[in-house]
């Protein structure tokens, strides 16, 4: 009787330290070893000429978050976690959101419920601290991060959602004191709602209009100012959703300081430009994001930022809203200005094969980059390291057997989401996943489907852990 359950044999084994040629053994949902003509398992994969990868860990995206009235997310823990996982992903960390005056815990609580029985792949939860009291700061919080939910995200706009100076200083005090990651969405909330009622005024509704009231400056100012109150507070901040030249010179500034600020973009900075904001009729809102995607001069700049250091994490934020839907893109109808239109673009299944094609093919990061990008950084820096985001004797066989020379192009009728559009319709990439394993069950396989909801099981994060950002000196 055999000892493995599973052996990949020959293929080239990726960390974000190295490469070697190699078989690797999975027993139990685990990788239990690593080396040359090991011996026989129960099954056998040849994956010689293809990457064997750390299943991505996708540590942004929303999925079944409760919305404002009339307005609903397309994508449940069952669709999601089958669309990231036809991508290459085992691990999601989407998001509880606590709604003003009601309590954290209810809103993890909730989140269980939706995500029961329903994930196809392993995940953790982040939460969103969108009302700041003392009852949530001084006993909610810390127990929770104590119980494994040791990230957060706070939004410095969002009239929902947005917390003011002071109850982002309090908010990261507690950060500091029980060790947490605290994810910030960085842009002015007042800027913003000044420049939206002057293009209001001046008829400027349309799409497009999205991205001119929320300019790099509104971006940039909210993220120095995030800075500063973590450098006040002494505690490592993660600022999300890092779009544009002006918001990463702040980023750069702040860790060639020594701070400890971290930083996440993602596909629709490298891909998509305002000008999608501006194609016929309505159409433009299927870009609709925020921060809105920027210029050609960004997307370089955040190229850059991934090649040297400045990101540590490269996630979808996947926001899923159908076009054609009355609960969706169009929840306050065809006509409605920019500012009614539900934001965010989905990317959970495209995140992966968009940065192998542009990044590594395209000669812009070794395969070692992109894995500490997509799985083994975000799994540090929101605790889920060494369990998950690498290859190694102990992890869960959660991985992605990746074909390098697959050419493909990118169609919404064949990913797997519940949105009726992807933003890279008839994008052209090299390579995808031939095979995903959540821990050591095959859930993808030769382009079909094949895992079960109910099987993701989720996972108490530790305390993080994160990679330096590159170039500095102090550790966390
Ligand atoms: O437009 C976006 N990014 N929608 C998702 C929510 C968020 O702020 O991440
Ligand atoms: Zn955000
Ligand atoms: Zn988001």
């Amino acid at each position: 009787m055999s000892d493995f359950d599973l052996v990949i044999r020959n293929g080239t084994v990726v960390t974000a330290a190295d490469t070697s040629v190699c078989d690797v053994a999975v027993r139990d949902g685990r990788i239990v070893a690593l080396g040359e003509r090991l011996a026989p398992g129960r099954e056998e994969i040849d994956a010689a000429g293809q990457y064997v990868l750390p299943g991505g860990v996708d540590a942004h995206c929303h999925l079944d978050q409760p919305m404002g009235p009339g307005v609903r997310m397309a994508d449940d823990f069952e669709t999601g976690t089958r669309s990231a996982a036809c991508g290459g992903t085992t691990t999601v960390i989407p998001f509880a959101a606590q709604q003003k005056g009601h309590s954290l815990r209810a809103a993890v609580d909730d989140y269980h419920r939706r995500a029961e029985g329903l994930a196809c792949i392993d995940y953790a939860f982040h939460m969103i601290v969108s009302d700041a009291t003392s009852a949530v700061l001084s006993e909610e919080l810390p127990e929770l991060i104590e119980a494994g939910y040791t990230s957060f995200k706070i939004y410095m706009t969002y009239d929902d959602l947005k917390l003011d100076d002071r109850q982002i200083l309090e908010t990261l005090a507690v950060a500091r004191r029980e060790g947490a990651m605290t994810m910030i969405h960085a842009e002015n909330a007042d800027c913003i709602a000044w420049l939206t009622e002057a293009l209001e005024a001046a008829g400027h509704t349309a799409p497009r209009y999205h991205a001119d009231s929320r300019p790099p400056v509104v971006e940039r100012e909210a993220t120095h100012r995030a800075i500063s109150l973590a450098e006040l507070v002494d505690t490592p901040v993660l600022i999300v959703h890092v779009s544009g030249t002006e918001a990463v010179a702040q980023i750069r500034w702040a860790q060639g300081r020594g701070l400890r600020v971290y930083a996440e973009t993602c596909p629709q900075y490298l891909f998509l430009t305002a000008e999608d904001l501006d194609i016929h009729g309505f159409e433009g809102a299927k870009c609709v994001c925020s921060p809105p995607p920027r210029d050609e001069a960004s997307q370089a700049t955040v190229w850059d930022g991934l090649e040297n250091g400045v990101f540590q994490v490269f996630s979808s934020d996947h926001a899923p809203f159908r076009y054609e839907d009355a609960e969706g893109k169009k929840a306050a109808g065809e006509d409605a200005a920019f500012q009614y239109i539900p934001n965010g673009v989905p990317g959970l299944e495209t995140r992966l094969p968009l940065l192998f094609s542009a990044g590594v093919l395209g000669g812009r990061l070794d395969i070692t980059r992109f894995v500490a990008l997509t799985a083994t950084n975000p799994a540090r820096i929101y605790g889920l390291y060494p369990r998950k985001g690498t290859i190694a004797v102990g992890a869960d066989a959660d991985l992605a057997i990746w074909d390098p020379d697959a050419e493909w192009t990118v169609t919404n009728d064949a990913l797997h989401h519940d949105v009726d559009y992807t933003p890279y319709e008839g994008m052209r990439l090299r390579g995808r996943p031939v095979v995903t394993l959540s821990r050591g069950r095959t859930v993808w396989r030769d382009g079909a489907f094949v895992g079960e909801p109910g099987n993701g099981r989720f996972l108490r994060c530790a305390r993080p852990q994160p990679a330096r950002p590159r170039g500095e000196s102090r550790g966390f």
